[in-house]
């Protein structure tokens, strides 16, 4: 298993150690970590939680072209090639294929204690100041506005819906990044994702304060 781990990592550090800063090898080993400290609180397979969550990202819809599906079997091919087990790699691949956000009106998949583990890592590393940080790296690097009044969240009722929208990256806010402390299933991490949360909360007054010097009104 050391062995398998260890190959797994480099492989992926090598794919996203160019990726722009929401989605590159310091997000994958920050998943990683967190996910293996909410594995110390509430049980569960740590290999496994590990092995998914380095791999949670490996080809993720947002940079493959928009398939949804293309993950999870990539992930399932790199194990078994790798020399792992099939029920592990099929293990790997179904958490992987759950982990991803698909929209506000899009219900998550029930999942096993160790699926739960790492889309909650991902998530509390999508809120909070590094949340803040990445989501206006990703806007950046897709030419998304900072902020734009004229221009109100939705919240989308399908995948596809969600993956095409080009919105400003405030609305990203109010369509993902705040709604995600209530979808946290771990006790552990919903008590890491209040705290987040209200960083963001305080960071998205502010901003609409600054935008909008001398009218209170508008927040
Ligand atoms: P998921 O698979 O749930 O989308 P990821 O680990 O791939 O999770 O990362 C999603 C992160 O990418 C968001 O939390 C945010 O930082 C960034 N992101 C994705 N879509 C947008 C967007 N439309 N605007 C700003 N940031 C975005
Ligand atoms: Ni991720």
């Amino acid at each position: 298993m050391k062995a398998l781990l260890a190959e797994v990592e480099e492989r992926v550090r090598a794919k996203f150690s160019n990726q722009e800063g929401s989605h590159d090898w310091f997000h994958i080993d920050r998943v990683r970590r967190t996910a293996l400290y909410l594995q110390s609180q509430e049980g569960g397979d740590a290999a496994l939680i590990e092995l998914a969550a380095l791999l949670h990202d490996y080809s993720d819809h947002k940079y493959n072209g928009g398939d949804f599906e293309a993950g999870a079997k990539e992930v399932q091919h790199l194990l078994l090639s790798l020399g792992a087990a099939s029920h592990l790699a099929l293990q790997v691949a179904q958490i992987v294929q759950i982990v991803s956000y698909k929209g506000a009106k899009v219900a998550d998949q029930n999942t096993s204690l160790e699926g739960q583990i790492v889309r909650d890592a991902d998530r509390l590393d999508a809120i909070g100041a590094i949340g803040i940080a990445r989501a206006f790296s990703y806007g950046g690097s897709r030419d998304r506005a900072l902020y734009d009044p004229s221009i109100s969240p939705t919240l989308h009722d399908s995948k596809e819906a969600y993956a095409q929208d080009k919105g400003h990256t405030i609305n990203h806010f109010y369509e993902k990044l705040l709604l995600l402390k209530d979808r946290m299933e771990t006790p552990t991490a919903q008590r890491l994702a209040a705290q987040r949360h209200a960083v963001m909360e305080q960071f998205i007054a502010q901003f609409k304060q600054e935008w909008n010097p001398g009218n209170q009104d508008i927040l």
